[in-house]
């Protein structure tokens, strides 16, 4: 395949995909630094509701600093409404941070190009133009290519994803859920990304189809030496595509960890919350534990930490004083006062994540 630049193998074949979360080189892809973003409310009807008095903005991203390696997939999680989006169109360059820094290593390198794959494909694909027409899109608008050389590119960027060269004719509406969302990966690989922004990239899609579309992006994203920034609610689909992993609640990252070590031994209490919520399938529905209580505004986010009125060990100084992310002996992260004065074990539920995986 073309490309301005032949990617770097960056894991042997031996590690596979099956150990994505053994690191390799410890070359800084990308680094974000105290990144925040506040939303100012308008005036009008949600100022109003609010009695003006509340908050002026929302804080919907709260100084989050990220480090992905490359070649590396770091993602995100947490439930709706945390940042995560945000966060991502600030990494992409479609949104300015209030304040913090976006460092990419590349950036002043001619083949550094970011592209982004949404949850709706439809974001992303014209429905009036047949797919070809969309895929080389940016293949044009880039000049990557010379005219005679676009056509050919298509029908291989369609092969790539699992579909054929004939179906550049057709129309989105004419594809199903899975196979839209093909298409979207083809038209952002055909941008020559070397950093790739997955958002919710499988939320949308049936069960059957959810596996399909992260082999595909996980095969290509080791074939072609991508790094990625990679989002979802969904532990389970965390755990199968990342080598790190940070857990984002109202704004803030409370848990960084290589992902294997997150699974293992989570310590956040959300993050542990999290995972005994995660589905097992020997465990019928009304076993799960469902976290407890709503997610707060970041309108009026809590005192202290951020999390205290949901945590089952909350104590006198979560309601006060607002936690750090501090380091902990096996590479993990996190931001809790009772794991940093060792109040609470590490790992509630290691054992159930273990028989789990
Ligand atoms: N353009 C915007 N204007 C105002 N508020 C926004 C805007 N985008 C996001 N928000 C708010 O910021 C918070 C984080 O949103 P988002 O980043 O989309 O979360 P996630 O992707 O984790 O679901 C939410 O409270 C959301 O309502
Ligand atoms: S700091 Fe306190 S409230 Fe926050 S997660 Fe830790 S124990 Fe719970
Ligand atoms: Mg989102």
């Amino acid at each position: 395949m073309t490309r301005t630049a032949p990617p770097t193998p960056i894991r042997g074949t031996a590690a596979g995909l099956t150990a994505l979360s053994a690191h390799t080189a410890d070359e800084t892809c990308l680094e974000a630094r105290d990144i925040t973003r506040r939303f100012p409310l308008g005036g009008g009807l949600l100022r109003g509701m609010l009695g003006g008095s509340v908050a002026r903005s929302i804080q919907a991203v709260d100084g989050v600093s990220v480090r992905i390696r490359r070649g590396e997939t770091f993602s995100l999680v947490g439930e709706s409404g945390c940042g995560k989006s945000t966060l991502a169109r600030i990494v992409a360059g479609l949104d300015a941070p209030s304040s913090g820094t976006i460092r990419f290593a590349d950036a002043r390198l001619p083949g550094h190009r970011i592209q982004m794959i949404f949850q709706d494909p439809y974001a992303s694909l014209n429905p009036r133009y047949r797919v070809g027409t969309t895929i080389a899109e940016p293949i044009r608008f880039q000049k990557l290519l010379p005219a005679k050389a676009v056509v050919p590119r298509v029908h291989e960027l369609l092969r790539q994803v699992g579909l054929a060269p004939a179906d550049a004719a057709k129309f989105p509406h004419e594809f199903s859920g899975g196979q839209r969302q093909r298409v979207s990966i083809a038209r952002a690989l055909a941008g020559n990304p070397t950093f790739l922004i997955c958002d919710e990239p499988t939320s949308a899609l049936d069960v059957s189809v959810q596996a399909q579309i992260l082999n595909l992006l996980r095969r290509l994203q080791h074939e072609l030496g991508l790094t990625c920034l990679f989002i979802s609610h969904n532990l389970a689909v965390i755990n199968y595509v990342s080598h790190d992993v940070g857990v984002m609640y109202l704004g803030r990252l409370v848990e960084v960890a290589p992902t294997r070590v997150l699974f293992d031994a989570p310590k956040h209490p959300y993050t542990q919350l999290l995972l005994a919520a995660l589905p097992r399938l020997e465990t019928r529905a009304r076993e799960r534990a469902p976290i407890s209580g709503e997610i707060a505004s970041p309108l009026d986010p809590p005192s202290g930490c951020a999390f205290h009125p949901r945590c089952p060990h909350a104590y006198a100084r979560c309601r006060e004083e607002r936690p750090e992310l501090h380091d902990e002996p096996d590479g993990s992260r996190v931001a809790c006062h009772a794991i940093a004065e060792r109040r609470i074990p590490v790992s509630i539920v290691s054992a159930r994540v273990a028989a789990h995986a």
